[in-house]
């Protein structure tokens, strides 16, 4: 399997980013990003919500490889209109030094108008894509009526628990790449299931490993979190084995429809 994805834009990412929420409430966060990229991560998932931009930023520069790294963020859901959301890119790309790809956080009622702003840090060439987060089929459906350009990726929470196949497909049928956040389930208990479990011990994985590997074989890039190296090395290792149809029936099978978060239709302001 291909450790990168090429974007609609032409952008080729990898199919791994490293998830940075939370981590602006540790003292050694800029020491998390720096030991990310010593682990071999080269892509970063930020957002203004995190309040760890500048984090981000710090720990992207002191690895010395901020050249070869990507970063997301993600505009707010109080952040109103298209004026509101250039101002507020403004910020964020003076707190992280550059945005590679930026997204709608989640599917506000008026987003076509946040949309356009994207649209235009786009073709001015002042992020590398666009994408949105939280966005269900009926919500890029929505968007499409009036958009110039599709987002490049979604955003979504996906998990062995949570899988909206229905999104899912529809993204991958044109071409919007999907990234699941939160694909360990965050604290959930996700990962103490015994089947999971006997899956992991007969590939000689963990069963982090195994979740995020489900992820990848049904075509869905992951953004997984840890603060510890060990662990970053180990979600960032899965590319030299595959699960065995009878592995994905059992992981497929643990779809209980458990979000972790609200549904985006319930709208977030
Ligand atoms: N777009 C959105 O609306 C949205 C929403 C939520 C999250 N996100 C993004 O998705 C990223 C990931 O989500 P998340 O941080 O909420 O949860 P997650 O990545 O599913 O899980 C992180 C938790 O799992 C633990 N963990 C990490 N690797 C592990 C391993 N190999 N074995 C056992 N436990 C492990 C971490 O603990 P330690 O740190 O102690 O290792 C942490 O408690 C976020 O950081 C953020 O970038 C986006």
């Amino acid at each position: 399997m291909e450790k990168t994805i090429r974007l609609l834009s032409g952008l080729e990412i990898p199919k791994v980013f490293f998830g940075t929420y939370r981590i602006h409430d540790r003292d050694d966060a800029v020491e998390v990003v720096k030991n990310a990229v010593a682990a071999g991560y080269r892509g970063f998932d930020s957002a203004t919500f995190y309040k760890d931009e500048d984090e981000v930023r710090r720990g992207l520069d002191l690895s010395g490889k901020r050249d070869e790294c990507l970063v997301t963020t993600k505009v707010w859901n109080d952040v109103k209109g298209y004026d509101g959301v250039m101002r507020d890119f403004e910020e964020s790309e003076k707190r992280l030094g550059g945005v590679d790809i930026y997204m709608l956080h989640w599917p506000l009622r008026e987003f076509s108008e946040r949309w356009r702003a994207l649209e235009d840090l786009f073709l001015d060439g002042r992020v590398k894509a666009i994408g949105v987060s939280n966005f269900k089929k009926h919500h890029i459906n929505e968007l499409m009526r009036t958009a110039r350009i599709l987002p490049m990726i979604d955003q979504i929470e996906a998990h062995c628990r949570f899988m909206d196949y229905e999104t899912i497909r529809f993204c991958q049928e044109n071409a919007i790449a999907v990234q699941a956040w939160r694909p360990l389930m965050r604290t959930g208990d996700m990962l103490q299931d015994e089947g999971i479990a006997k899956i992991a011990a007969r590939h000689g994985r963990t069963p982090a490993q195994i979740c995020l590997r489900f992820l990848l074989e049904k075509g869905v890039c992951v953004v997984p979190k840890t603060v510890r190296e060990e662990r970053m090395r180990e979600n960032i290792d899965l590319f030299d084995f595959s699960l065995t149809t009878e592995d994905l029936i059992y992981l497929q099978s643990l779809n209980y429809g458990e979000r972790t978060a609200g549904d985006p239709d319930e709208v977030f302001e």
